[in-house]
C-alpha cells in the first residue's frame, strides 16, 4: 500500500551497519572455499539454522566465527560491495559503515588489508551506485584499553580514510568509562565519536557515553526510556539514536516488534533513526526494518516515516555543505 511504498521509496541514510554483519551465509561459504578456510557448519542451511539468538553474546560468538573467512583485501571489498548493492535497492543514498579491525588483526590480517578493501568498496559505491559512504572504526569493548590504543596507533597511517570511531561488542560489564582515555585521544584527533549504549546495558551507560566519552550519537539507546531525565536530555540536545528494530527483536531486547519503543522515542522528540545493524544475521536490510516496524506499530504514520528519513540525514557525519546540497 501507500505507506509501504513511501517507506521503500524514500531516500535514506544508514548510520548503524556493522559491515561484518552483512556477510550472508552464501558469501561466507564462497569465501571459505576461495581461501581454504574450514567452517564448523556443513552447509549454508546449517549455518543459517544456527542464527537463533537468546541475547547479544550468543550472536557475537557466531558473528566473530563468520568473519574468519575474511583474509584478503578483495574479500573485504566483495563483502562491502554486496552490502552496497542491497543498500541501493533500498534507496539508501548515504551509509556510514562500522568495521571491527580487532576481529581481523587478532587473526593475523593486517589493518592495511582491511582498510584497503573497504576503501575500494566505498569508492566503487559512489562511482557505480551513487552512494556516498564513510568508515567508522569500532573498538571491541570486551578487549582492554591498551588493545584499543594499539588499534588506534595502527589506524593512524589511514586517518584520512576514517570519519570516526565507535564502541561495540559485549556491553554488559564493559561500561563506556573503560575507554575514557581512548575516546579523549580520538577527540583530540578530530574523529567523530559514537558508542553502542543502552542496547542491553542500563541507561547509566548512555549517560556515561555522553558525559565521559562525549559521543555525538548513541547506537541503539532504546533502554533510555527507563530514565525520564535522560529522555529529556536526549530530546533537548537532539542526540541521535541509531535504532535497529529487527536486531532488537532477534537479540531479545524486546520480545516482539509490537513491544518496540520506536514510536515512543519519536513522539518524545528524540532524533531516532532506523538501521539494520547486522542484516545478514537479523533477517533484513533497511527496508525490511522499516516495514517490519511500521507493520507492528500502527501508531507510526507517514509523518513518522518522513521524520525518520530527515533524522538520518541530520544525524549523519556528512559535512554541512554536502547536507545542504541534499535539501
Ligand atoms: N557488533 C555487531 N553488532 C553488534 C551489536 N548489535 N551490539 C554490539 N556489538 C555489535
Ligand atoms: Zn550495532
Amino acid at each position: 500500500d501507500k505507506l509501504h511504498h513511501l517507506l521503500r521509496a524514500m531516500p535514506k541514510a544508514e548510520l548503524h551497519i556493522h559491515i561484518e554483519g552483512s556477510l550472508e551465509p552464501e558469501l561466507i561459504f564462497a569465501l571459505a572455499q576461495r581461501n581454504g578456510v574450514s567452517l564448523s557448519y556443513p552447509s549454508v542451511e546449517a549455518l543459517r539454522a544456527a542464527y537463533a539468538f537468546t541475547d547479544l553474546q550468543s550472536f557475537l560468538d557466531i558473528y566473530y566465527a563468520g568473519a574468519s573467512v575474511l583474509l584478503k583485501a578483495q574479500d573485504f571489498e566483495d563483502m562491502a560491495m554486496a552490502y552496497f548493492r542491497r543498500a541501493r535497492a533500498d534507496n539508501v543514498v548515504h551509509a556510514e559503515l562500522f568495521f571491527d579491525p580487532q576481529t581481523h588483526t587478532a587473526r593475523g590480517v593486517s589493518f592495511e588489508t582491511v582498510i584497503t578493501g573497504l576503501t575500494h568498496a566505498c569508492a566503487r559505491a559512489q562511482a557505480e551506485l551513487g552512494i556516498s559512504s564513510s568508515l567508522i572504526m569500532c573498538f571491541l569493548r570486551h578487549l582492554s584499553e591498551e588493545e584499543a590504543f594499539a588499534t588506534l596507533e595502527e589506524a593512524m597511517p589511514f586517518r584520512s580514510q576514517i570519519v570516526g570511531v565507535g564502541l561495540d561488542s559485549s556491553e554488559r560489564g564493559h561500561p563506556p568509562e573503560k575507554f575514557a582515555r581512548v575516546f579523549a585521544k580520538c577527540r583530540e584527533l578530530g574523529l567523530h565519536l559514537v558508542a553502542h549504549a543502552g542496547e542491553e546495558g542500563p541507561p547509566a551507560y548512555v549517560w556515561s557515553a555522553l558525559d565521559v566519552l562525549k559521543v555525538e550519537r548513541i547506537d541503539h539507546g532504546v533502554r533510555s526510556v527507563e530514565d525520564p531525565v535522560l529522555m529529556q536530555r536526549l530530546a533537548r540536545e537532539r542526540v541521535p539514536l541509531t535504532v535497529c528494530p529487527l536486531s532488537n527483536v532477534k537479540l531479545c531486547v524486546f520480545k516482539t516488534m509490537s513491544e518496540h519503543n520506536l514510536a515512543t522515542l519519536l513522539d518524545q522528540g528524540l532524533a531516532a533513526t532506523v538501521n539494520s545493524d547486522d542484516p545478514a544475521y537479523f533477517g533484513g536490510y533497511m527496508n525490511d526494518n522499516f516495514v517490519a516496524t511500521f507493520d507492528a506499530l500502527p501508531q507510526l504514520t507517514a509523518r513518522h516515516a518522513y521524520q525518520l528519513a530527515a533524522n538520518s540525514f541530520e544525524a549523519s557525519f556528512v559535512d554541512a555543505a554536502a547536507k545542504s546540497a541534499w535539501k
